[in-house]
């Protein structure tokens, strides 16, 4: 893989750095130009070097001033300052974090994105399949231990509005998870333009979070748009300019 630049590495010394496992996907990449235009470094994870890296040049052609770097999903965690995000299909999401499990340290926080879609065994995209553990978050906290914290969130938010950088998102996400994954969760995702969130409780709430995916998704098709949610009658909504 293509090492990142004397210049990348001094921006990456001077910005926070977001992983992101699956940064070559179409919610990472487009979560990657969202959080490199609010000013973080961004990793971007693959498992593949050469992947990892175009998206990761890609990313920095679109956004002017951003910093974005290839890795693969391991030196993604090991490179993240605190928040490393999850954004790969269900089927490959235990894979994923098993592959990863050596690289991190106390005191990271990992963000779960996923939805378990039953498009993973062959299903619609607007079922869902029921994993054991009760969702794909808490299957993903019985993957990576205790020392970790983990949120889950942004399964509303969709692809293609995180790539269409002329508009802010005006939409709200809800999060759930470990009291202090969700204050480092909701300190970086606020940095995006006109994105609001909105903490929904404790990780057992994913399992109904990650069920708002496929409701939208049928929305999406019957509209032919890219639909998000908004919560009534809560605080102000953050800057959205
Ligand atoms: N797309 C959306 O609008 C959206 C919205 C909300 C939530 N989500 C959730 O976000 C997650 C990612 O969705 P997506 O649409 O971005 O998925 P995607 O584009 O199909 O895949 C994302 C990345 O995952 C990696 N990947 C794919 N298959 C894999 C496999 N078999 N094993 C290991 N890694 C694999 C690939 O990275 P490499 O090949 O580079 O490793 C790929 O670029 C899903 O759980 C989805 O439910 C998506």
């Amino acid at each position: 893989m293509t090492r990142p630049g004397k210049s990348l590495v001094a921006e990456r010394d001077t910005k926070e750095t977001v992983s992101i496992l699956g940064g070559t996907g179409s919610l990472g990449f487009g979560l990657a130009l969202r959080l490199g235009e609010a000013g973080y470094a961004v990793c971007l994870g693959s498992r593949d070097a050469h992947r990892a890296d175009r998206a990761a040049a890609q990313a920095r052609e679109l956004v002017e001033g951003g910093t974005f770097v290839g890795c693969l999903n391991g030196e993604a965690v090991t490179t993240a300052d605190r928040l490393v995000i999850i954004a790969v299909p269900f089927a490959s999401h235990v894979a994923t974090l098993k592959s990863v499990a050596a690289h991190w340290r106390a005191g990271q926080v990992l963000l779960d994105t996923t939805v378990p879609l039953a498009t993973a065994i062959g299903g619609r995209p607007t079922h869902l399949v029921e994993p054991w553990h009760g969702s794909a978050a808490q299957q993903a906290r019985s993957a990576i231990g205790d020392d970790i914290g983990l949120a889950a969130g942004l399964h509303t938010i969709s692809a293609a509005a995180l790539r269409d950088l002329a508009h802010p998102l005006d939409q709200d996400t809800l999060i759930c998870g470990d009291s202090h994954a969700k204050v480092a969760v909701t300190a970086a995702l606020e940095r995006i333009r006109g994105l609001r969130v909105v903490d929904a409780g404790s990780l057992e709430m994913s399992r109904l979070l990650e069920g708002l995916t496929p409701v939208l998704i049928g929305i999406n098709i019957r509209h032919k748009t890219h639909a998000g949610i908004q919560v009534t009658h809560l605080q102000a909504r953050a800057a959205l300019a």
